[in-house]
């Protein structure tokens, strides 16, 4: 079981063992969400997004309702202390002397570990800039276990902005923790995965391939994890304009993959999946989105201090 009052700012934060702990209880409220909707009854959490979201602010919110827990926070940072010059510390230690805990997203890489250092109580990264986004990864990982069955054996494709894409710098550093696992690789030279992931992959020896190749790479896949191009990263337009088509999946690409890959997206997609493709039974974004409330549910839960273990909820 996870100690209490921690936080998660990198999914490196758990354990592969607690890992799956989380997993099994967001099974487990997927199963039976009324079981534990009670589960945080008097808990308030603050949702701070220092930078635009729908889903993820949503997923949180809607999580901690189903909780039974209560939420406040902002979407909009031009309305709070921020706008009159309060230093990041400061807003952390204020807020966490009225809350349990803290979800935050910010633009800036490293806010989050930032944060969580001055905060009294535990705080979740809900993405810092282009760094990482680790409960995008849990989603992601809840998403897997549940369609493919195993965490393991796997060869992972990712396409699209694999430069500024947080939740692919995640999940690649995340999954490089499982067994059997290789990756491709595949977007432009210009959005080419950072050297701080493929730095991780070298020193463990994991096999990975780049490649812009999109349909050539399909064949032998397991997942392909689509991303959106992250225009509010780049700094010239124009680059932006170039390289945001860069890939569409279509069905007539999905005829080179296997009959059991599944495709994932984060979302939000712009131009990157066609809407053709949606209905494809491999297409499994949308279901990827709802799991997302359930790890979120199993996060927050087991961050308050919740243990499965002694409760009545078991
Ligand atoms: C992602 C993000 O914010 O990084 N979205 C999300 O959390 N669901 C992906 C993206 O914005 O492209």
């Amino acid at each position: 079981m996870l100690k209490k009052r921690r936080s998660l700012i990198d999914p490196g934060d758990f354990t592969v063992d607690e890992l799956y702990s989380l997993l099994k209880l967001a099974d487990n409220i997927l199963k039976q969400p009324e079981k534990y909707s009670h589960a945080c009854d008097g808990k308030l959490m603050a949702s701070l997004f220092y930078e635009p979201s729908t889903r993820t602010k949503f997923s949180f919110d809607a999580a901690m309702n189903r909780l039974g827990g209560r939420v406040l926070g902002f979407a909009d940072p031009s309305t709070t202390s921020a706008a009159k010059g309060e230093t990041l510390a400061d807003s952390a230690k204020i807020v966490s002397q009225y809350v349990d805990l803290i979800v935050l997203r910010h633009p800036k890489e490293g806010t989050a570990l930032h944060f969580s250092r001055h905060a009294d109580c535990p705080v979740i990264n809900a993405g810092d800039g282009g760094h990482q986004h680790p409960t995008q990864t849990l989603t992601d990982l809840l998403t897997i276990k549940s369609y493919k069955n195993r965490l393991t054996d796997l060869k992972i494709g990712l396409c699209g902005d694999l430069k500024f894409g947080r939740t692919i710098h995640s999940l690649v550093t995340c999954m490089s923790r499982f067994e059997n696992i290789s990756f491709v690789f595949i977007s432009p030279d210009e959005l080419k995965m950072p050297s701080y992931v493929t730095d991780i992959l070298d020193e463990k020896g994991i096999p990975y391939t780049e490649t812009d190749d999109l349909e050539s790479s399909m064949a032998d896949l397991d997942v392909l994890y689509m991303s959106r191009v992250q225009r509010e990263r780049f700094v010239s337009e124009e680059e932006y304009e170039r390289l945001k088509d860069v890939y569409i999946l279509t069905n007539e690409k999905l005829k080179y993959a296997k009959d059991d890959m599944i495709i994932l997206h984060p979302l939000p997609r712009v131009n990157e999946i066609s809407p053709e493709v949606d209905k494809d039974p491999r297409a499994v974004y949308f279901h990827q989105a709802r799991y997302g409330m359930f790890i979120r549910m199993a996060l927050i839960m087991t961050l308050l201090g919740f243990n499965e273990e002694v409760s009545p909820y078991a």
